[in-house]
């Protein structure tokens, strides 16, 4: 609450000094311009405890196999940003997830009973360009349980790096799942609007490939300088 009423101080704080510098400021800065952060999520216990072998932005076609990774195919499209909206160049963005089966390739899911799939990546990394976008191609991830009485519903976890900060680690999730309405980590946002900054917008499927689009942009905000 206490960044939330920050940065609405922040907020009419540029407003007032655009109002007074009037033709002062270039043409290029838009006062309009100003994002709310992306909310942060945790990181959860399934972030890649090794190096994978094969770890680019397609989740849903492992590297010499002709069959992809079950489920609905995912093209999963977004910008990182800072809160001006200027594209955050060069950030290296990751991303995990449980496979259609709502199953983690990780040793912590290794007592689950969901099914593995042998042709679903599960781990993936790609590098924002001058536009700060980035894109990965996957596959929506099932629920899984978390707890006996927590069912998670789909999502998919992202940790952004940039050189001089700490990562940013959020979860991206699904319109329309009736599991968003229960979930401990996605309502732990107490706010709507904030917690519709973490649900993706779909688009409908194309023709040709019968995959879905799902865009969600990232908008970082102040972070903690690292040490070293
Ligand atoms: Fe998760």
């Amino acid at each position: 609450m206490a960044d939330r009423i920050e940065t609405l101080s922040r907020r009419r704080l540029l407003a007032g000094a655009g109002a007074a510098a009037g033709l002062l400021l270039p043409a290029s800065v838009s006062l309009a311009a100003f994002r709310e952060v992306t909310p942060r999520q945790p990181a959860g216990p399934f972030y890649a405890p090794f190096k994978p072998l094969s770890i680019d932005n397609d989740l849903a076609f492992l590297p010499g196999r002709t069959v992809r990774g079950d489920g609905q195919l995912i093209n999963l499209v977004g910008r990182v940003l800072d809160q001006t909206e200027r594209p955050i160049v060069g950030a290296r963005v990751e991303i995990w997830q449980a496979n259609a089966y709502g199953r983690y390739n990780h040793p912590r899911h290794a007592n689950s009973d969901l099914k593995l799939d042998p042709n679903f990546q599960g781990f993936g990394h790609d590098r924002t360009d001058e536009a700060g976008a980035y894109r990965f191609r996957t596959i929506k991830p099932g629920p899984y349980p978390d707890s006996p009485n927590w069912l998670r519903p789909p999502h998919i976890h992202f940790a952004v790096f940039t050189p001089k900060a700490d990562p940013w680690t959020t979860q991206m999730y699904f319109p329309g799942e009736e599991l968003n309405k229960t979930d401990l980590l996605l309502n732990g946002v107490g706010d709507a609007v904030d917690r519709a900054r973490l649900i993706a917008t779909i688009e409908p499927p194309a023709e040709d490939t019968g995959s879905v689009t799902a865009a969600f942009d990232i908008v970082l905000g102040q972070t903690r300088a690292r040490r070293t």
